[in-house]
């Protein structure tokens, strides 16, 4: 082929050939002060309903808890993070397919060693989670509550930290001890507040007041409210069914409040720094 024909064929492909979309990762930390609030509910099904809105996203279970992210979605992973650390795996082959195109990573059995890494593992980890930049445009790191100073690191990385509480007074106490510590290591930490589980507007209006007052007046810090999920009994159904809410019930109250809370998520000012490269750097200068 001569050389102008050459080009004249490359101009072509480049034209017909789908562009390819330049993604800034942006990586979201769901925490909680107890467990069991509902985090891993929250990010599953914010995480489906960014999906339904073209955006490409992975989960990463970090949660020792109770129902993890894989079990929500009736799937079973082949490779967890810890198979990946055991056995030198890289990040992309633990990437599992779950529903509707949304991919995870699934934490595996003693998924609590990864809060305590050190030297060759630690590199390794942080080496592959790098490989992720670009590669999604959100990755929502599902993390244990109450965290240990290894686990806060996660959480001080993150683009935005969704500190998810329940309006019992247990709830809010351990939760405030988390933005409390979070606050001590930097007091710029982009704290969202999300109250799961109220059972009328006011009672969730209530809570959110009663956190942002203690905020202030403890920390001078004003936490953003992201918004608040009923206590819907639809939940539970979906989560025996092991289908996520927000596909099993798409009507459901729990549902409509996830999409408005996904909506005003997206409205906000960007806290975007540096993506998953700015997440490593923090997480590895953090100390
Ligand atoms: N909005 C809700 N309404 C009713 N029940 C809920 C709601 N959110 C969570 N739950 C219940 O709480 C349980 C624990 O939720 P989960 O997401 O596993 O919590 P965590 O990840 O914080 O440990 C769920 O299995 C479900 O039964
Ligand atoms: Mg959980």
């Amino acid at each position: 082929m001569s050389d102008q024909a050459n080009r004249l064929r490359q101009e072509v492909m480049k034209r017909i050939q789908p562009q390819v979309k330049v993604r800034h990762t942006k990586v979201i930390a769901v925490t909680s002060g107890k467990g069991g609030v509902g985090k891993s509910n929250v990010s599953l099904n914010f995480a489906l309903r960014l999906v339904a809105l073209d955006k490409e996203v992975m989960i990463i279970d970090l949660d020792v808890g109770m129902a993890n992210v894989d079990v929500l979605m009736g799937v079973s992973p082949k490779e967890t993070l810890v198979s990946m650390l055991e056995q030198n795996l890289t990040l992309e082959a633990v990437i599992q397919k779950g529903v509707n195109g949304l991919q995870y990573i699934s934490g595996g059995n003693g998924i609590g060693k990864v809060f305590s890494l050190e030297g060759e593992q630690l590199n390794h980890f942080f080496k592959e989670l790098n490989a992720l930049h670009g590669l999604v445009d959100y990755i929502i790191l599902d993390t244990g509550a109450g965290l240990s100073h290894e686990g806060m690191r996660f959480l001080h990385a993150a683009d935005d930290v969704f500190l998810v509480i329940n309006p019992e007074p247990p709830s809010i106490t351990d939760a405030y001890g988390v933005l409390k510590a979070l606050h001590a290591k930097d007091p710029k930490t982009p704290v969202k507040l999300i109250i799961n589980r109220a059972i009328s507007d006011q009672e969730a209006g209530r809570t959110a007041y009663n956190f942002q007052q203690a905020s202030e007046k403890f920390l001078n810090k004003t936490i953003d409210i992201l918004g608040w999920i009923p206590d819907d009994v639809m939940v539970r159904k979906a989560v025996m069914a092991q289908s996520p809410y927000i596909l099993e019930y798409p009507n459901a109250k729990a549902s409509e409040a996830v999409d408005q809370l996904v909506h005003t998520y997206l409205d906000l000012p960007s806290t975007y720094k540096l993506g998953v490269k700015g997440f490593l750097t923090k997480m590895l200068f953090h100390k």
